[in-house]
């Protein structure tokens, strides 16, 4: 898959985690928060890692406005990261570890983005197909490698089971997916 299309699947995919806490924070479901935060922290933690072991330093490469993007978007790694870890050393559920949550949750909502809006598309026009799809199989051989969902669980499922799945677990965008897209997007272990 290409590699832009599989880091848009994972953004996706973590975009559907947000929206579930969002949704147990209203019903002050403590534990469903719980529950769906461990699953935020794991993913975060392999789609950072993949990022900055393989695309970003390929993608390098390929123009000045593209390295100026990179450097921001490592900064904004970072702030994840260490917000991540202030979080793990609270209280689940307390006021002080909604807050941050909610704050982690904005702060890669708007990186994401920035990745999708800016840097991808000019990773784009800057690159070759055949180069994006040798960079996706890097990319999943890691994921799979780091113990993170990919598209080869969902292997000899039907396209209407992943709809039900993308659907459980509040994939945006879900009702435009084809089978592969649904297939890299959700967690089908
Ligand atoms: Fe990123
Ligand atoms: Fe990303």
């Amino acid at each position: 898959m290409d590699a832009l299309d599989a880091l848009t699947a994972d953004h996706n995919r973590v975009r559907g985690l947000f929206d579930r806490f969002e949704k147990a924070e209203e019903a002050d479901d403590a534990a469903a928060m719980a529950e769906v935060f461990a699953k935020m922290d794991e993913d975060l933690e392999v789609h950072t890692t993949i990022e900055e072991e393989i695309f970003y330093p390929w993608a390098r490469g390929l123009s000045d406005e593209v390295n100026d993007i990179i450097d921001e978007g490592i900064e904004e790694h970072h702030v994840a990261k260490v917000l991540l870890g202030e979080i793990e050393g609270l209280e689940p559920g307390a006021d002080a570890w909604k807050a941050k949550v909610k704050v982690l949750i904005e702060a890669v909502e708007h990186h994401a983005e920035e990745e999708e809006k800016e840097m991808f598309p000019k990773i784009r026009g800057a690159s070759s197909a055949d180069d994006r799809e040798q960079i996706g199989q890097q990319l999943e051989a890691r994921k799979a490698q780091l113990g993170a969902p990919t598209p080869a669980d969902a292997d000899g499922m039907t396209k209407e089971q992943l709809i039900d799945l993308a659907s459980e677990q509040h994939i945006p965008g879900r009702s435009k997916m084809d089978r592969d897209e649904l297939a890299a997007t959700v967690d089908a272990r």
